[in-house]
């Protein structure tokens, strides 16, 4: 794409006052670095794809350094956190499911930010009930070292369902 031109006529929506922040997705930390060089008006988020089996610490560097939100797509890895030990033991503790203590844990690194997507109600307020409990640092660390490169998701090829 013609990142330019698309960025030029985004930051006019924004100045016409028909959009009110402008976003990126599957962007690189280089794509990130180019697109908010491009861009006069902040670029307010890039949405990715992360969760506990995902590693994104490079992307995540880059996000806070340019204060830039990472918003996690797929954050329950498409249901499969569900199947995971780990999070079901951290989980015990709080009364809390494996797809709760994720989003838990997405939510409270600094600029991270989820997006969940659930059919039935029970999931949907499930998803909504992670505001009231903390995980510790060392529950933090656990969940951090199961990161691999497990993508559920191919960046290059959309449309996404
Ligand atoms: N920008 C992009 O390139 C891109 C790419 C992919 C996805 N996305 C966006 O990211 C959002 C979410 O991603 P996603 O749908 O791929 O994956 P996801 O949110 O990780 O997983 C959705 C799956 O998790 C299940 N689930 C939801 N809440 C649950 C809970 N509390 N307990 C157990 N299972 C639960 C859902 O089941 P039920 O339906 O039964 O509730 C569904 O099967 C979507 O809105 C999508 O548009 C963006």
């Amino acid at each position: 794409m013609d990142l330019e031109a698309v960025l030029e006529e985004m930051n006019e929506l924004v100045e016409e006052g028909k959009v009110k922040n402008i976003g990126v997705s599957n962007f690189t930390p280089e794509q990130l670095e180019r697109a908010q060089d491009l861009s006069d008006t902040k670029i307010l988020t890039n949405q990715v794809e992360y969760h506990p089996f995902l590693d994104q610490e490079e992307l995540l560097e880059k996000c806070r350094e340019m204060d830039v939100m990472l918003t996690a797509y797929s954050p329950l890895a498409r249901g499969e956190v569900m199947k995971n030990e780990v999070l079901e033991e951290i989980g015990e503790k709080y009364g809390k499911s494996p797809a709760q203590v994720s989003l838990r844990w997405l939510i409270q690194q600094e600029n991270v930010c989820a997006i969940p997507k659930a059919t039935s109600e029970e999931h949907i307020n499930q998803n909504l009930d992670v505001f009231e409990f903390e995980l510790s640092e060392e529950e933090i660390n656990r969940i951090r070292e199961l990161k691999g490169e497990d993508r559920k998701v191919d960046p290059d090829f959309g449309p996404w369902n």
